[in-house]
């Protein structure tokens, strides 16, 4: 019964990616020089024919980068090279190929934001997720953070419902991507200072993609949820900012609270804030 659920769970879940791992190292392809270089590799659940694949980047290719594609049949297979003709994000293999494994690498980082892979087979395109950068799950809480948790542009993190994360003073949490906060009536998420006399930094999110927060419960910080440079507005459902110097700061421009970036907030409450709480500067379209 449990080993059904699973398999369902990651079918439901991802597709045919297994996962998709980014990092940096010497890239050595057979008859050149090693090179120091961005990867960014997806693991196919099962062995994949692939005849195309699609980049999409931050900042779109325009068919002028160096970009080596690499895969290998299985999953602690030899490194081949997959050779290409492309135009602009386009990677048209001049053979088709079964990978379990494909490398996207370049000397540059590339900021990819997703892969498309076109099958052999006519069929539809297959998209990956965003990069999971974290996620916390209830198994592994309460997580005692040491650093800033930090999600970049084109990565995402979640927090499973009921998860505690304690911050030291001068940690907080940095949302340039997409956290989702997956908090529930019964078990809400608490974000909390370690030691409730030193506050710690807070969240802080300037992204393009929205987050959302669910039955999420943050105390004990300097700047609680402060939303600034954000062309994108989380959406709030059941959040408390609770015993914060500020509770919640918006800054909203015109460009927020249109139809497309609609501002979201609702049963959503600052308590014990000793400064301010609820700060909304700038103004909002009628
Ligand atoms: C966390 O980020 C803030 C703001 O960038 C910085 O001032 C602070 O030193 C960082 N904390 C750590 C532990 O690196
Ligand atoms: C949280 O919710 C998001 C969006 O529904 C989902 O993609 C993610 O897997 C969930 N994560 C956890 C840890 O619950
Ligand atoms: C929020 O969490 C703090 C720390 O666990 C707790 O002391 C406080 O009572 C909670 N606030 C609400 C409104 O649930």
């Amino acid at each position: 019964m449990l080993l059904r659920i699973f398999a369902f769970l990651i079918t439901e879940a991802i597709a045919s990616f297994l996962r998709v791992e980014t990092g940096h190292r010497s890239i050595e392809i057979d008859g050149r020089d090693p090179y120091y270089g961005h990867y960014t590799r997806v693991v196919f659940t099962d062995q994949t024919c692939i005849r195309a694949v699609t980049i999409h980047c931050l900042v779109p290719l325009t068919g002028a980068e160096e970009i080596d594609l690499l895969y290998t049949n299985c999953e602690n297979g030899q490194w081949r090279v997959a050779h290409y003709n492309n135009k602009e994000e386009r990677f048209y293999l001049k053979e088709q190929i079964q990978a379990k494994q494909l490398s996207v690498t370049s000397r540059i980082p590339l900021s990819i934001v997703d892969l498309q892979v076109e099958p052999c087979s006519p069929g539809t395109f297959k998209q990956a997720d965003p990069l999971e950068k974290h996620s916390f799950h209830l198994n592994n809480s309460p997580y005692q953070m040491t650093e800033n948790l930090t999600i970049e542009k084109d990565e995402f993190a979640s927090i499973e419902a009921g998860v505690q994360l304690f911050f030291p003073p001068n940690t907080g949490i940095f949302v340039y991507g997409t956290l989702y906060i997956n908090g529930t009536d019964k078990k809400p998420v608490y974000l909390e200072a370690i030691d409730e006399k030193k506050p710690w930094i807070g969240m802080i999110i300037s992204s393009e993609t929205p987050s959302t927060f669910s039955y999420l419960n943050l105390s004990g910080s300097v700047y609680g949820i402060t939303v600034k440079n954000s062309p994108a507005f989380p959406i709030f459902d059941h959040v408390v900012a609770d015993s914060n110097q500020n509770g919640f700061t918006f800054d909203v421009d015109e460009s927020i609270g249109s139809d497309e970036t609609p501002i979201r907030v609702y049963k959503t409450s600052a308590v014990n804030s000793l400064q301010n709480g609820f700060t909304i500067n700038g103004k909002v379209e009628n």
